[in-house]
Formats: structure tokens, sequence, C-alpha cells
């Protein structure tokens, strides 16, 4: 018995009114999504308003990673509620119990954390935290980075999205581009362990922008919105040995990448990399809004009390999400999960690219997959326009897709890590028939 079912056409009749009365109220600057009314969830199945059961590819965007409502994190979540919503700054339980677990499953040498409530925050406050240790005001990072839409954080970042229109970004971002293996315009990405010419560029980018005071860096450990880009083996290996031999500080956004997302509990550990700050948001919580910045007490001890903080920062109900959400890797093996089902959908992936006539790349590591779709597998030129009908063909078939990419032409492949064998086969199969179907007109 398959566990989707769509009833007609998308979105059915209370859905569509519901998105009305949304569009009337609430301002349509979001991006595009399948015409769905969310209702409930559980797990990778998605329910709607008119009794449509989905199978979810998105996670949100990579946040569900313990699956919807997990009935531990939603129990959590309820006591806490009941027990304290507020109170600040104050010491509270449920924070210093969140604060405790979160740092004994990092790796040892991040022995402090501070919780926040978005990605965005977290990746300002490792900005912060840069320069306050360094005492430097220039910060490297990378186009196509995401980290965010507030102002330093989009600053920071190398996507034009959240920059159009603003006017000057944060002075002192330096940017460098970043090896993209399926666009390799540069020869940098198979240029031997050392990445020589990668190098070379970098440093004639410094030179010629960096007015003698940068700090440190910011990197993804792939790149997320930009289109589940991920560097060459060993490239950020290279990149961290670069930063310690010139000084530099060196953080990770691991906003969307941890939490066993790519395989591994953390993303730093497939390279072995020791960051000095990683920045954490979307799984910590799986829906409960709470971010971390994770670091060394060296770096953290550049601030004075009361230099970081926020209105809802370690909040309880927050905190109680973070502790019942590592209970849950503790007993479930979401992270090997994630590495086998991520393998076997990959494999899966490849062999429908290879019938299809505009997947030009297949990439990803665990359950974080992309899909790059091109016009011609020869030239590449992007196909961004495939992606909005696609999106309404799969939800119709009853599979949430969404999309990314600098060029917005990739597919996210990122169930929740719960996902099952036959969650997998059923989402597959049901994904092709839409590609294909749409291929053929
Ligand atoms: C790598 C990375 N950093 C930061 C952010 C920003 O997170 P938030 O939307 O929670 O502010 C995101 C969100 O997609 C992200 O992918």
């Amino acid at each position: 018995m398959s566990i989707t079912h769509v009833n007609g056409p998308l979105p059915g009749p209370k859905g569509k009114a519901l998105l009305e009365k949304w569009r009337r109220y609430e301002a349509d600057v979001t991006g595009f999504q399948a015409p769905v009314v969310w209702e409930s969830a559980k797990g990778c199945t998605v329910r709607d308003v008119d009794g449509n059961a989905f199978l979810d590819w998105t996670s949100g965007v990579l946040v569900t990673n313990v699956g919807h409502c997990h009935p531990h994190l939603v129990e959590a979540a309820r006591k806490a509620t009941g027990d304290l919503l507020n109170n600040y700054e104050c010491a509270n339980t449920y924070r210093i119990a969140a604060a405790e677990k979160l740092v004994k499953a990092l790796p040892p040498h991040l022995d402090k954390c501070f919780f926040l409530s978005t990605g965005a925050e977290a990746t300002e406050a490792c900005l912060r935290l840069m320069k306050r240790k360094s005492g430097k005001y220039e910060i490297l990072a990378f186009a196509g980075g995401f980290h965010g839409r507030t102002f330093g954080a989009a600053s920071a970042g190398g996507m034009a999205g959240p920059k159009r229109g603003y006017g000057p970004g944060v002075p002192g971002t330096i940017r460098a581009l970043f090896p993209n293996p399926y666009r390799d315009d540069f020869g940098w990405c198979g240029d031997g362990p050392r990445f020589p010419k990668y190098f070379k560029y970098l440093e004639a980018e410094i030179a010629a922008n960096s007015t003698g005071s940068l700090g440190g860096l910011i990197v993804e450990p792939y790149q997320g919105a930009a289109g589940f880009i991920f560097p060459p083996p060993g490239w950020l290996k290279r990149l961290e040995e670069w930063a310690r031999g010139n000084g530099l500080l060196f953080t990770l956004d691991e906003v969307q990448a941890s939490y066993g997302r790519t395989g591994r509990m953390w993303a730093l550990e497939h390279e072995g990399l020791k960051p000095d700050l990683v920045s954490i948001g979307k799984a910590i919580g799986c829906g409960v809004p709470v971010s971390a910045v994770a670091g060394t007490s060296d770096v953290f001890a550049s601030l004075k009390k009361g230099e970081l903080s926020s209105t809802l920062g370690g909040n309880p109900v927050s905190s109680a999400a973070v502790t019942a959400i590592l209970e849950i890797y503790e007993t479930e093996d979401l992270v090997g999960n994630s590495a086998k089902m991520g393998a076997y959908m990959k494999q899966k992936l490849e062999a429908l690219a290879a019938k299809s006539r505009f997947i030009g790349d297949v990439r990803g590591m665990g359950l974080v997959m992309g899909l790059e779709f091109v016009k011609d597998k020869a030239t590449r030129e992007p196909y961004p326009e495939l992606i909005k009908p696609l999106i309404e063909a799969s939800a119709n078939k009853g599979v949430l897709i969404g999309s990314v990419g600098v060029s917005s032409n990739v597919i996210r492949v990122a169930p929740p890590l719960v996902i099952t064998r036959a969650e997998a086969d059923e989402s597959l199969a049901l994904f092709e028939k839409a590609l294909l179907e749409l291929e053929a007109k």
C-alpha cells in the first residue's frame, strides 16, 4: 500500500481558499513552494488540509532531521511550555541541561556554546567573535556563501538575493570564489591535494583587497543556498591549514550541515577540521526556533559580560528541544541511516540522471543531495525555468521538493534522516514519473 495519496490537482479546494486568504493578509515575499497547505506531519509524511499525504524531501529547509513531530521532542517541548516560557538571561534548568548536552556532543576542542534563536544570529555572533578575538576587522568569505539575511550575515554571504538593492554591505568583507567541481572554470578542483592554483588565486585576491587587517574567515562545509556545492575533497582541510598559517580564525557555518545531515554528526568530521567557531541552526531544534555558536573558551573569552545576548536565546522551550533532540540521536542511529539511505538514494538518482535529458549533475553526501538541471548536458547552461513546473508536478504525484542555487536550477533532496527504504523507493519512483512526464511534454 502506498504511503502517499493526492486526491486531485493541487491546490485542493480547502487549500486554494486558504492560500487566497493567506495572500490577502501576509505579504507574498517568500520563495516559490508547491501549492499545498500543510496541516500536520509525522516522520517523513506531510498531510495537507485536503486530506492529501506527501513524502517530504525538504525537511522544511533541512530542519526536521529527527522526522516531523518526533514524539520525544513534542513531549519535551510540551513539558517545558507548561513549566516556564521565558526568563531572558536568568539561569534556568533547561538551558543549563541543554548547554551541557550540546558541549558533550561536540568535538572536544569546542568546549563552550552560546544559544541564540536563528542561524543568521549565530553567524553574526561568529563574525563579532572573530573580530573581537583577532582585534582585526576584515573577514574572508566566499562567493555563493549564504549565512543568513541579517545585514552582517548577508554582507559576509556571496549571494545576490539577500543584498540586492540595499546599498553597501558591512565594510571589510573580502570575498573569494569557491571551488565548484561541476563548473571548474579555472581548473582548481583536480589540481592535486594542496590545490596550488586555488591558493595562488586566493592570495592574489587578498593582496589586492585587504588593508592588512584580515582576522578570520567564514565558510560552509558545502554551499547550501548556492546549490549544494561540495568543494573537492581535501580543500576545506587545506583552507584550514592556510588560515592557521596566516594567523586567521576559522569559522565553519554548519547551520544546515550538522546533526547527521551529511552522514556524520558534524560535517567537520569528514576532514577532521578543528574550527575555532561553528555556527549551528536548523536541526538543533528540528522546528523549535533555536541556534547556537560552538567555540573554544579562548575565543568566547574575548567578549566581556553583557556583550552577547538575545531576548529569546536559551529560552526553556528551545533548550528542552536541544536536549530532547540529542537524546534521540543517542537512541536512534540517524547518522548511520543518513549515510546508508543517502548512498542508496544517490545511486538511484544517478540512474535517473542517465535517463533524464536535463539532470546535469547529482551530488551530495548523506541525505543532502542536489540535482542540477541544465538545458544541455554538454554546455551545462542552467535550466531554472524547469524548476517551478517540476515542484508542482512532483507535489501532484505526492513528493514535496524545494530548490536552491545561484542560478535557481538545483533541486534539493534532503528528507528527514528517519527515511526508510520503502519511503525512499516510493518517493524516488514518484519523482521519476513527474520528471520524465514533464520532459516528454
Ligand atoms: C549555511 C547557513 N547559514 C545560515 C543560515 C541562516 O539561518 P536562519 O534562516 O535560521 O537565519 C542558513 C539558512 O538557510 C544557512 O543555510
